[in-house]
């Protein structure tokens, strides 16, 4: 069956066909139906079967007698280390983690915080909450103590599963002090701490308070899997919305392997055996579903890459490691390939690799203009396919399904949405608009297996953020269109959210830091195009009357501000200072329009302005620091 197939089939019986996909995952009971529909606009699926995810994802297949294939690689060029787990020691060192946690009192239900560097043990430690009902959140190393803090008093860890250290190029990530500067700003204190050192920099455990990672395994009793509800939640995420507050984005169980295991052979083209490499971080949801759990699910060997796309040591890496552990299918975001293009513009260390078994590239995390993709069809010759997806929904909304027959390609789309995805896109008063216009995108409710239920402890804001906009549908907060071939292109973020180096980040988060400066009056900040990682932070200041530092000593502290209270991964690197912000006449900013200015682009004068002379002024000092040509 082909995609239209495919896509009519579930439209026809949605619920037959969520069932039939559900038989490619192992219950301990099965479930009576997929949809449950009864608390409505709240829907789950799969809600009364019991199943484990570790089960599913590492046992299974060592009953199945794939103990001995690799389940993990770690490739860590930062390192100079590359290292195999079959699934049978995957089995093994997760079964005695899991024991370890449950002899310290994790039950089903407690939550777990994972903060750790891209090592096989952060999928280990995932997995073994898995195994034992443990609900974990992975906290990505690039944020700075206060995020992990706010995470910490969110979700209320039991536990903190955390590494010595993490390693960028060039810089150790110091993960210990990190993780104790967080346990004295949150009010929440979990039980205890368990600490993996590594080699690189060994930290000093926190008496009553640590355990080493090998000695609090030492002696207990592996534990075996629990089953869990389907609508156990599997995970919570954290992921930027428009305020300094994260949303903790819950992940059920069922509906999660379910559609995992759909997406691995149907969009990726993965079979057990395969190798599949996502090239991103555990911290990010695209290492939730493709490092850790939708490669292990469907029985493929999945890649835990520690390392850059350039400079690790060359823009020849990702072909190094592609050839090496024979990668089928690749999926890394638009920004690591622009990142090679730049320094290796001809390709040339391409040809150094033997790519022979690599079948397709897949992209996603931001738009991926014609340009990269093009450059990347050229160079490798296969397949590049972009597909759009969110932390809230955790699969493809929509793909060109590579394992199902790829749909001719419309370069800028990520070509239609897939089985369980109804994709509207709709204009202000929530009214479909023709094919080509641009407009909000949202999906008819339900959302299919997978996506997110609700968020963490925070059900009228789910309602709020995603429901209330335009009833029954899921608002995704991207804008776009459809054209007359059903093929979606998704041009921008409709909330404050912006993409940098395809990760997701808050302008509003960056503003209550500019904010809680003395000197700082008023403030904004906008996404500015970049060649490189696609947007970049750019602050505006509006100074107190009498502030006590000159213009530039602010904008380099609340550089610092925003690094140390956020984290590096913001990037928020430049600020200028002005007299005035552009407003409506009700007092909203007019961000969008400062973001076009700043772009180079056409706008058009907003009606409700109160002063377009600002947007002058706007202009000058974007001048002033070299933002726009003058
Ligand atoms: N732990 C600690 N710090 C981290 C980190 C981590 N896991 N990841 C990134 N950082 C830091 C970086 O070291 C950098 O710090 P610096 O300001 O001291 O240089 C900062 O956060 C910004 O990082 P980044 O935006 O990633 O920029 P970069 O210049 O280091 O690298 C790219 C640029 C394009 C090579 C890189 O962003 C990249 O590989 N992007 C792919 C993103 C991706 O896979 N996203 C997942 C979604 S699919
Ligand atoms: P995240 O939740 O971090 O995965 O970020 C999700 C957001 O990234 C989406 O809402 C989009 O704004 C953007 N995004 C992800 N994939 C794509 C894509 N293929 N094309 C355009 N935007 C994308």
């Amino acid at each position: 069956m082909g995609y239209t197939d495919v896509y009519e089939s579930w439209k026809a019986d949605p619920e037959g066909f969520w069932m039939a996909a559900a038989q490619g995952i192992d219950w301990v009971r099965p479930p009576s139906k997929a949809l449950f529909d009864e608390k409505a606009p709240i829907y789950e699926w799969f809600s009364d079967g019991l199943v484990n995810t570790c089960w599913n994802a590492v046992d299974r297949h060592v009953e199945a007698g794939r103990g001995d294939q690799l389940a993990l690689i770690h490739d860590s060029p930062v390192t100079r280390s590359t290292k195999g787990l079959t699934y049978g020691e995957l089995r093994d060192r997760v079964a005695s983690l899991a024991g370890a946690l449950r002899a310290k009192g994790i039950e089903k239900g407690d939550r777990v915080i994972i903060y750790m560097p891209m090592i096989p043990e952060a999928v280990e430690a995932m997995l073994a909450c898995a195994r034992i009902g443990a609900i974990h959140s992975v906290v990505f190393g690039g944020f700075a103590a206060n995020e992990l803090a706010v995470r910490i008093d969110d979700c209320t860890p039991k536990a903190i599963i955390a590494a010595s250290c993490g390693i960028e190029p060039g810089r150790i990530v110091h993960y210990k002090p990190l993780l104790d500067r967080a346990l004295e700003q949150a009010s929440h204190q979990p039980d205890f701490c368990v600490i993996f050192q590594r080699e690189q920099e060994v930290c000093k455990l926190t008496p009553g308070r640590d355990v080493a990672w090998h000695s609090f395994q030492y002696g207990v009793e592996p534990a075996e899997c629990v089953p869990v509800e389907g609508n156990h939640p599997a995970y919570i995420l954290y992921t930027s919305g428009t305020t300094g507050q994260p949303k903790g984005v819950v992940r059920h169980t069922a509906g999660h392997l379910v559609a995992l295991n759909w997406t691995m052979p149907n969009i990726y083209g993965i079979q057990p055996g395969d190798v599949f490499w996502a090239a991103s971080d555990v911290g990010w949801v695209v290492g939730h579903s493709y490092i850790c759990y939708g490669p292990l699910i469907s029985g493929a060997t999945s890649i835990v890459f520690e390392g850059k796309p350039v400079g690790t040591p060359d823009a020849g890496t990702f072909w190094r490691v592609i050839q090496n552990h024979k990668v089928k299918s690749f999926f890394t975001a638009p920004t690591a390939i622009r990142a090679v293009k730049r320094e290796d513009p001809d390709g040339e260390l391409i040809g150094d690799y033997n790519l022979r078994g690599l079948q397709a590239v897949f992209l996603a995390g931001e738009r991926a203009d014609p340009d990269t993709i093009q450059w990347l069809e050229d160079k490798l010759g296969l397949p590049v396919i972009d597909h759009w997806w969110q932390t809230e929904t955790g699969w493809a909304i929509a793909a060109n399904p590579f394992g199902i027959g790829t749909l001719p390609v419309k370069r800028g789309s990520p070509a239609k949405p897939m089985p369980g995805y109804d994709v509207h896109v709709l204009d202000e008063a929530g009214h479909p608009v023709p094919p080509g216009t641009l407009g909000a995108i949202a999906i008819r409710l339900p959302l299919p297996p997978g996506t997110l239920p609700t968020l963490w402890n925070a059900e009228p804001r789910f309602l709020k953020s995603y429901l209330d906009h335009f009833p029954g549908y899921y608002e995704t907060g991207d804008a776009g269109y459809i054209d007359e071939d059903g093929y979606l292109y998704i041009m921008a973020r409709t909330d404050d959210v912006i993409n940098v180096a395809g990760h997701r980040l808050s302008t509003g988060a960056m503003e209550e830091v500019l904010s809680s400066h003395p000197d700082v009056a008023e403030c904004a900040v906008i996404g500015v195009a970049d060649k490189l990682k696609g947007q970049m932070p750019l602050g505006f200041l509006c100074l107190r009357k009498g502030a006590a530092n000159p213009p530039e000593t602010v904008v380099s502290e609340v550089v610092a501000l925003v690094r140390e209270r956020i984290g590096p991964v913001a990037a928020f690197k430049s600020a200028c200072v002005v007299d005035r912000l552009p407003k409506t006449r009700s007092g909203k900013i007019l961000r969008a329009t400062m973001a076009k200015i700043a772009d180079g682009e056409e706008y058009r004068m907003p009606a409700t302005i109160d002063d377009p002379a600002i947007l002058d002024e706007i202009r000058e000092a974007l001048n002033d620091i070299g933002q726009v040509p003058k």
